[in-house]
């Protein structure tokens, strides 16, 4: 197995950059879960489908392309909203399920960032991380983001947003968004990006050795 760094919390924590800058520091390829989920509820959108019609998601998340998951559409508030409520099918989740540990099984390592990685995708990874901050840091984080984005949105409602995808996110049956029990957390409410990430490094790095030494 390989070094499986699982960066795992809510929406606008910082565990995407925190996920690309590991990515970057040991040269393992990147996966932002959740870029999965944006796509499939997108994709149900824009086939003029509901995205409380679970069949369409399964087969939306069934024919998935790899160029579905760029470009600006899957990065806006819409798709945010659109993920979390697909992410709730249970037939959804096993379609992206085969895809993230198929991506997670590469050597030397991998780095994937979401809600279930250290739970579910790879309850193996040796080295896991749950990246959290308050709802109004988080908010005003994802508020920038989205108005450089060029969107027209309030900072009240981006709290809104943030929070109800927050409750829906924990309280879904399959795969809930919780901490892994061996999973180290980090607050960043008070943090830069910077001492985040430089804090994110020093776990991994712990974690790092840890395995080393099992392995033998
Ligand atoms: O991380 P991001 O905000 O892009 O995720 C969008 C939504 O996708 C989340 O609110 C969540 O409902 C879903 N998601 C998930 N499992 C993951 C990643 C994302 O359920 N591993």
């Amino acid at each position: 197995m390989g070094f499986i760094i699982a960066v795992d919390g809510p929406a606008a924590s910082g565990k995407g950059t925190i996920a690309v800058r590991l990515g970057a520091l040991y040269g393992y390829p990147v996966l932002d879960s959740g870029l999965l989920y944006r796509a499939v509820g997108m994709k149900v959108l824009a086939e003029g489908g509901d995205l409380s019609d679970e069949a369409a998601a399964t087969a939306a998340a069934r024919s998935l392309e790899p160029a579905e998951l760029e470009g600006p559409v899957v990065r806006t508030r819409a798709a945010g909203e659109a993920a979390s409520r697909v992410a709730i099918y249970t037939p959804v989740r096993a379609v992206l399920r085969d895809f993230q540990r198929a991506f997670a099984a590469q050597e030397p390592g991998a780095v994937i960032d979401g809600r279930d990685i250290g739970t579910v995708i790879a309850p193996h990874a040796p080295a896991k991380l749950y990246v959290t901050a308050s709802a109004e840091a988080r908010a005003e984080r994802r508020w920038k983001q989205l108005v450089s984005q060029g969107e027209a949105v309030t900072y009240e409602e981006i709290l809104v947003d943030i929070r109800t995808r927050d409750a829906r996110d924990a309280a879904r049956a399959d795969s809930p968004m919780v901490a892994a029990p061996d999973a180290v957390l980090l607050d960043t409410t008070e943090m830069t990006i910077d001492a985040a990430f430089d804090a994110a490094r020093r776990i991994v790095e712990t974690a790092r050795s840890r395995w080393e030494t099992a392995k033998g």
